[in-house]
């Protein structure tokens, strides 16, 4: 087993810490953050993320996991520490790696012997070198020679099923020129190697490469599927039905071909700009990557327009809004269609009664600007109450079985957008409703 340090608490980070002292290693969790650490140590687990709390709490009281803001206590008593830290988008849409450089200082500064740098965060291919040229620097500075190796091992966990992902991933990549931390590693993952995950061992710049390229791609999925969904729509096509035959075919495989209001979240709109930026930066257009950019925000854009088109004008109307996270299981709105959905509706002359399990967390701060406009409910089915329109945002499971004939006897108009097609169309329309899916 081995002693390893986490640094950042985020969602990757918290979420990394937990699961490897769950596979018995001792493990370490640093923050700058004093707050979050301050509520770590007491048990309080800051993000919503299914089962995280109960692994959190098990590791801590075995003492397998513990939190603290010193990096010197964190660095110097592990032999692997990971940074994952944030490396959220600049304007320009290149990723902001100041966080990860800064944890490489730390490094640096408290490195005492032999270690394993490994770096989880998501970075533009380079970021791994510049890591260890800044623990070399400051090794300088100190005049010391300690030995140290660089990992790139991104992480590909999705949020609202972050624990499964960790303990169950498709692949673990290990980008790295020491063979001694390539074995340390497999030691990390030893759990994952017996369960026979496949480990993807490469250099550190193809490490990092495989992130940005597999997020785009699955953007870029989800954006075909989601025009090739308008055009169903021109056509009296239906996308489910393409989706599932499409899905089918071993070579396209049926993951992340549902059409929707377009994706959000923490990584891909942040990841596809970032890998635009470093295209272009090397002299290269991935034409794709940028037309998807492009479609993705034309996307959450249209949305509120095929309200407005279906309704004649939503000036004066009460909508009823059934979710605001970027998607189920998480409170994160982060980049979430919602976000552009809401206000253009509200501009238009609409009101909003919003309902969603975890609008409390970020709700009322991410909508500030349409506050006034807005009535957050304390469930869906007061969320209807004498609205003109239902609309759909995020497929939360308890949305999946609403009661149409309650529902029915709430509202004042008839108009169900399904944002998410969890419904059909006829199950719904025998209610009196007017159903709109996206490609169906
Ligand atoms: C994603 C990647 O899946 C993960 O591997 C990476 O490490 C981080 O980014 P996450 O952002 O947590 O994870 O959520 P994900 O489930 O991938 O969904 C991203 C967005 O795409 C959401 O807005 C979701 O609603 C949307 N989506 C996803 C679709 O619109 N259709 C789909 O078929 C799948």
């Amino acid at each position: 087993m081995s002693k390893i340090t986490v640094i950042g608490t985020g969602y990757v980070g918290l979420v990394s810490g937990a699961l490897l002292s769950d596979f018995g290693h001792q493990v370490i969790c640093v923050d700058i953050d004093h707050e979050k650490i301050n509520k770590l140590q007491q048990g309080e687990v800051p993000i919503y993320e299914p089962g995280l709390a109960s692994i959190v709490e098990a590791n801590c009281y075995y003492k397998r996991l513990s939190f603290t803001v010193s990096f010197k206590e964190a660095i110097e008593t592990s032999k692997v520490i990971f940074i994952a830290v944030g490396t959220p988008a600049r304007e320009d849409g290149k990723a902001d790696v100041q966080a990860v450089l800064k944890a490489a200082k730390e490094i640096g500064t408290y490195i005492n012997e032999y270690k394993i740098v490994v770096d989880k965060s998501t970075v533009p291919i380079g970021t791994g070198k510049k890591v260890k040229e800044i623990i070399e620097a400051v090794l300088k500075e100190r005049e010391k020679q300690i030995p140290f190796d660089v990992v790139s091992n991104p992480e590909f966990l999705r949020e609202g099923s972050a624990v499964h992902d960790f303990s169950h991933p498709d692949r673990v990549v290990l980008g790295t020129e020491s063979k001694k931390a390539l074995n340390v590693m497999k030691d990390v993952y030893g759990v994952l190697y017996l369960n026979e995950t496949p480990f993807i061992e490469t250099n550190l710049e193809t490490a990092e490469m495989i992130k940005y390229a597999s997020n785009a791609f699955l953007a870029m999925k989800i954006t075909y599927v989601n025009e090739i969904a308008d055009l169903c729509e021109r056509v009296g096509a239906n996308i489910q039905d393409v989706a599932r035959a499409m899905g089918r075919d071993g070579r396209i495989s049926p993951k992340f071909l549902h059409a929707g209001p377009g994706y959000g979240g923490s990584c891909f709109p942040k990841d596809t700009k970032a890998l635009a930026q470093i295209a272009k930066e090397n002299g290269i257009s991935i034409s794709l990557i940028d037309a998807t950019i492009h479609a993705n925000e034309k996307r959450k854009k249209s949305m509120a327009e095929k309200i407005q088109k279906a309704m004649g004008s939503v000036k004066g109307k009460k909508l009823a809004v059934l979710g605001i996270t970027f998607k189920p299981n998480t409170d994160d709105m982060r980049e979430s269609p919602s976000l552009t959905i809401l206000p253009q509706l509200v501009q238009q002359g609409a009101d909003l009664r919003i309902f969603d399990p975890k609008w409390e967390k970020e709700g009322k701060w991410r909508l500030e600007q349409i506050k006034d406009h807005i009535v957050f409910c304390q469930n869906e089915y007061e969320a209807m109450v004498g609205v003109d329109a239902i609309i759909l945002l995020t497929e939360w499971n308890q949305f999946r079985n609403l009661e149409f004939n309650r529902m029915k006897e709430l509202v004042h108009g008839k108009y169900f957008f399904d944002f998410r097609n969890i419904y059909q169309r006829k199950e719904v329309e025998q209610y009196g409703f007017q159903y709109y899916g996206v490609g169906c």
